[in-house]
């Protein structure tokens, strides 16, 4: 939104805060959203108008087209939740050696519900850089990825419970790591001693009341790449447990799009090329397939520009079609605000529009940040 000199008015803005006239014969009004043609302008000025309000649709306003607020509120409530029942957890953990498995058992229930009603919007509060404690939220993260991608992969409820319990659970070692001498940029450079980490986080989790056995597999082989690069252990293929394959990509992609160090975050897009890479041999294709298609190459709010150099933000992404997404069209081609119309790429209406580049400096980061100060 953007307050202009009513000189500056041009056919074709949108206004962003509706204009109320007062006079003998009643009250006159332009609607918020209302798009402005010549004789508007010409009123406006008879008006006595001097500013109005416009629709810019740079920074802050696409997340409201993209998700109910009902959903959204649901959404950040339960990635809050999650990250205080961690921390909960943790802490008993830590000071009695001991804890309930239940805790984490429902944190995962409820990521579970918001998932199946959509995944999109929890996957993407995930980039908030909000708490002070970033290993908990990197592993509720972690957990939301991980869960994305099994219930694609049809994973029944019971292993669900176990990847996103284990997903939680997988960098509770760097907890305790961190009491003594943790540097949070550790998690960025792996030193040696860092490589040992999923084994603390097994140990730790082992003293769990009840814990599943695999859950702790999955934990200590979070860092095992299909290639026999990874640590560990370095084991490698088949030896590497399924669940773990999953909690491992989802680990990297965490990791790229929401680092600790915000100044190195990079989008999904690019991230997906990263993990794409065919120089790495590190991920099973099985998952790799599963994540191409259910995590949103260009994510809901995602800022794009299409080859016909008409600019848009992301509505949600096509499953069968994670390149062609559904797009709310807010700029012409010559950069001027339209009244939004989507515009779904997988109709083949639209066969010869492709996204060709993601704006930079306007991605739903600072959108969602907002949103949450709410
Ligand atoms: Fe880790
Ligand atoms: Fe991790």
């Amino acid at each position: 939104m953007k307050k202009i000199s009513i000189f500056d008015a041009e056919p074709g803005m949108i206004l962003a805060k509706p204009v109320t006239v007062l006079h003998t014969t009643g009250r006159e009004l332009m609607q918020t959203g209302h798009m402005l043609q010549k004789r508007h302008i010409k009123k406006l000025n008879q008006w006595g108008i001097e500013y109005i309000y416009i629709e810019t649709y740079d920074s802050e306003d696409p997340i409201d087209f993209v998700f109910s607020d009902s959903i959204r509120l649901l959404a950040k409530q339960t990635y809050e939740d999650a990250i205080v029942s961690l921390t909960r957890l943790s802490k008993l953990l830590l000071s009695k050696g001991e804890c309930d498995i239940s805790e984490a058992g429902k944190t995962v229930s409820q990521i579970m519900d918001v998932i199946a009603m959509e995944h999109g919007l929890l996957s993407l509060l995930s980039k908030l850089k909000e708490t002070e404690e970033y290993i908990y939220q990197h592993c509720v993260d972690v957990s939301v990825v991980s869960l994305i991608l099994a219930r694609a992969m049809d994973y029944t409820r019971d292993e669900l419970q176990i990847i996103g319990t284990a997903a939680l659970l997988h960098d509770i070692g760097l907890v305790r790591y961190k009491r003594k001498f943790w540097d949070n940029s550790m998690i960025q450079h792996v030193p040696t001693s860092i490589r040992k980490h999923p084994s603390m986080s097994r140990e730790v989790a082992k003293k769990i009341d009840e814990v599943e056995p695999r859950i702790l597999d999955i934990v200590a082989q979070h860092h095992e790449y299909m290639d026999g690069s990874g640590y560990p252990a370095g084991i490698k293929g088949e030896a590497i447990d399924e669940l773990a394959r999953i909690v491992c990509i989802s680990e990297v992609y965490c990791h790229m799009v929401s680092p600790l160090d915000t100044a190195h975050s990079i989008n999904p897009h690019d991230a997906v090329g990263v993990i794409l890479d065919p120089r790495f041999n590190r991920f099973d294709p099985r998952v790799l397939r599963a994540f191409i298609a259910n995590m949103a190459i260009y994510p809901a709010g995602t800022f794009v520009q299409m080859n016909n150099f008409v600019r848009g933000v992301v509505l949600s992404s096509n499953v069968d079609k994670p390149m062609r997404p559904k797009v709310l069209v807010l700029y012409d081609d010559e950069s001027k605000p339209v009244k939004p119309f989507p515009v779904d790429l997988s109709d083949p209406k639209y066969a010869d529009w492709y996204i060709e580049k993601v704006i930079p400096g306007q991605d739903i980061t600072r959108t969602l940040g907002k949103l949450l100060r709410m």
